[in-house]
């Protein structure tokens, strides 16, 4: 990365008075979460994301689908965030308008100190009632931890308390609508920002996708950090090519001097 487009790109966050931080699956990569196209390795690799991220395949199999989103947030359950979600907290302490908008339905930005991220494809740590939404649902009998089911392993999703319908994982799944507050929450932010600093995501999955758009729609500067070019690429005024764990504690100090995180 080059050292001039780190400090152009500092200099313009250093400024910024209402910033966005939109996050994908590439933030957690440096604390062990697979990102999703890489998560379906080792046994779960003869599965396809279609057949295991869908309403129709918790249906036809809940043990099936139940199993992978168990072992996924058992895995998460077992990382720590790293110096990227770090970063992104101190951003939030430093600007007074900071929305953190995440695709990613691990809880690595909450546990690294950031306020009330936005979580648009949901949590694997909210799971709900498949037939009354309202009802509180629980994990089941895993004693408030997550289970370690075995990697490619089943297991039955526990029946709601109320209404013994099952419960499903409270993610958003292929075909289904993103939950609308957080949803109109994330654009409105995007509207009003002045700079937004999209992290780690490929930028193919919509409608988080358009979040960067509209905010450079709406005259705000966009800034890429993402070791790999992505389809966002010419919407952004600056692309750091890096991780989210090197270029982002540098960003921080570069712009406000040295971090917790140096
Ligand atoms: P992807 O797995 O599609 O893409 C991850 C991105 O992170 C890629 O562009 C990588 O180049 C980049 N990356 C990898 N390691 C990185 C690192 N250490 N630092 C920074 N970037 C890194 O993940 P998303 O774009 O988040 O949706 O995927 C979006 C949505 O697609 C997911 O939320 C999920 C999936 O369908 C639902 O489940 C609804």
């Amino acid at each position: 990365m080059e050292a001039d487009l780190l400090r152009r790109a500092a200099r313009l966050l250093g400024d910024a008075r209402r910033v966005v931080v939109l996050t994908g699956a590439g933030v957690s990569a440096e604390s062990g979460v697979p990102t999703f196209r890489d998560a379906l390795t080792g046994l779960w690799a003869r599965f396809d994301a279609q057949r295991l991220a869908t309403a129709e395949a918790f249906h036809a199999d809940p043990d099936l689908v139940w199993g992978w989103y168990e072992w996924r947030r058992a895995r998460v359950a077992r990382a720590e965030p790293n110096p990227g979600h770090r970063a992104i907290a101190a951003i939030q302490t430093r600007v007074l308008d900071c929305t953190v908008i995440t695709q990613n339905v691990d809880d690595l930005h909450e546990r690294a100190g950031t306020r009330a991220p936005i979580h648009l494809h949901g949590s694997l740590f909210t799971p709900r009632c498949t037939a009354v939404p309202a009802h509180p649902a629980t994990f089941g009998d895993t004693s408030g931890g997550p289970g370690q089911p075995h990697e490619g392993s089943r297991v039955p999703p526990p029946r709601c308390a109320s209404c013994t319908a099952l419960v499903r994982p409270g993610v958003v799944w292929f075909g289904e609508p993103l939950p609308e507050t957080a949803l109109t929450a994330a654009v409105e932010a995007a509207v009003a920002c002045d700079l937004l600093l999209t992290v780690g995501t490929a930028g193919v999955v919509y409608p988080a996708a358009e979040i960067p758009q509209v905010a450079a729609r709406s005259g705000a500067t966009v800034i890429q950090v993402n070791p790999q070019p992505t389809p966002l690429d010419p919407v952004c005024a600056i692309n750091l090519r890096g991780t989210a764990a090197q270029v982002l504690p540098a960003l921080v100090a570069a712009a406000w001097g040295e971090t917790d995180e140096s």
